[in-house]
């Protein structure tokens, strides 16, 4: 079975996971800079990761979900990276936002927390992010996870431990040992 990882990651969260699970697969890992269908279509298990902006998986429209039906008989795992905690209505979000029902009956998803590293951010999201914090600012009643947005402008947060980086490992191993999985 040829697996390979694809990542793409923009302030590195996402990049050290997948770093990760190279090392402990054994396998390719590749960053989907421009990546076409050729470049992955000998593979049997195809690993994707990506980090969220706006609810979507960085890069995956253009390389999977435009290929879907090309990639029909790979075993495709798709890893989102993001700032929230990954409650249900959260994971329901970002699902709907990425896959039609009927791809989710064919990809195995998972996700995982990745970090915020404000001033590691290109100019565009820095805009994004400070119109965030000023919208957040000026509430009278904030969330708990808003408050703890507030202050990981000043101290950047990251979730990419050890315990994150296995459980996502595992998590993984479990579809490819799973004959039964999709
Ligand atoms: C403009 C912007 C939008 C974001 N949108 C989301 C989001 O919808 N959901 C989420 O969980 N995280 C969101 N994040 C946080 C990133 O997904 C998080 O920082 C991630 O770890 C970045 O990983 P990377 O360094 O691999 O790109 C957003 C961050 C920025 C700057």
């Amino acid at each position: 079975m040829k697996t390979i990882i694809i990542f793409k990651s923009k302030t590195g969260f996402t990049e050290k996971y997948a770093e990760y699970l190279g090392q402990k697969l054994s396998c390719e890992v590749i960053e989907n800079k421009s990546l076409k269908l050729a470049d992955i279509s000998d593979y049997d298990t195809i690993i994707y990761g990506g980090s969220l902006y706006a609810s979507g998986i960085l890069g995956l429209k253009k390389l999977i979900i435009r290929n879907f039906d090309s990639l029909e008989n790979k075993k495709i795992i798709i890893f989102a990276v993001g700032a929230t905690p990954g409650r249900k209505d959260e994971l329901i979000e970002i699902t709907s936002s990425n896959f039609t029902d009927e791809q989710m009956k064919k990809v195995n998803f998972l996700y995982t927390r990745g970090g915020f590293n404000y001033n590691k951010l290109n100019i565009f999201d820095k805009v994004l992010m400070l119109l965030l914090k000023l919208k957040i600012k000026l509430k009278r009643d904030k969330s708990n996870d808003e408050k703890g947005m507030l202050n990981a402008y000043n101290q950047s947060l990251d979730f990419v431990t050890i315990n994150n980086k296995e459980k996502l490992y595992n998590n993984i191993i479990k579809i490819i040992k799973d004959d039964t999985s999709k």
